[in-house]
């Protein structure tokens, strides 16, 4: 029995795309008369149909004013302690990385995790940090998060070697894996925010998706639940930022992969603005 969400009220979704829906467990629903706007789409969630898938210096922390949750861009920031990391190019950046000792994560890693996609990519992800699949390969998210956060990007026509308008950039809060995957530690996202502030300064997204409440709390500076934070658009250095569930939890919670789609239909919409 073919048991797979249906998403033929969408007609704008292509077969890929609706494939890659009924891979998240993605149900589309939108009124007829709204059917032509797939930003704003609706989503609910389909019961799984099935089981979810196997799976330089170092940089001083740099304090940063907290950011205000409103709709639209917050005001410009209070100049904040300049990094030495905020003037490096890509090379100089990913050899800071590469060569990192600003904490105590660098005595059990096996490699930093830099990040991957499309240097220029107008979409970029920030995750959490590495755990041990990314530590050893040295690429975020190649656990089964990261099977996830591939077909989730799929549904949205991107991926993490696509170029342009179908790629991304892939970024973690944390280029090394804490011990035994516990969370960050307050210290270490201070220490590892100058690399990813000159990451995103490099890229220069149109977007960026925060996924889960580390990247939420490193990038706007949030203590609130995801649940309160998404569906809105938030700033981090004047770059929209949606707030979004880590594909982690949604692999234990497949429940609420309808409200990611619905984060990223409100992504997809702020290119177009
Ligand atoms: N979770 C993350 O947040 N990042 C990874 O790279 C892998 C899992």
């Amino acid at each position: 029995m073919n048991d797979a969400p249906d998403t033929s009220f969408v007609p704008e979704l292509d077969a890929r795309q609706r494939a890659m829906l009924a891979e998240m467990g993605v149900r589309v629903w939108a009124p007829k008369t709204q059917a032509q706007a797939l930003p704003s789409v609706t989503s609910s969630v389909a019961p799984p149909t099935a089981p979810a898938p196997a799976p330089i210096p170092a940089p001083a922390p740099v304090a940063r004013p907290a950011v205000t949750h409103t709709p639209s861009p917050e005001p410009a920031r209070q100049a904040a302690p300049a990094s030495p990391v905020a003037t490096l190019d890509w090379p100089a950046l990913r050899g800071a990385v590469a060569n990192c000792q600003a904490c105590g994560l660098c005595q059990g890693r096996t490699n930093t995790v830099f990040g991957v996609g499309d240097e220029q990519a107008d979409w970029m992800v920030v995750g959490e940090a590495p755990g041990e699949n990314e530590d050893l390969q040295g690429e975020p998210f190649v656990g089964a998060a990261g099977q996830l956060l591939d077909n989730m990007l799929k549904a949205v026509g991107r991926s993490r070697t696509g170029t342009g308008a179908q790629g991304a950039f892939i970024a973690n809060v944390l280029k090394c894996r804490p011990p035994a995957n516990r969370n960050p530690q307050p210290d270490e996202v201070a220490r590892c925010e100058p690399y990813l502030a000159r990451q995103v300064a490099l890229v220069k997204p149109k977007v960026i998706v925060a996924m889960g409440r580390f990247a939420v709390q490193a990038l706007l500076k949030s203590v609130e639940p995801i649940g309160r934070l998404r569906g809105q658009v938030h700033h981090y250095e004047g770059v929209p930022v949606i707030v979004t569930y880590h594909p982690a939890y949604l692999l234990r919670t497949p429940t609420d992969k309808g409200k990611a789609w619905a984060d990223l239909c409100l992504a997809m919409a702020q290119l177009q603005n």
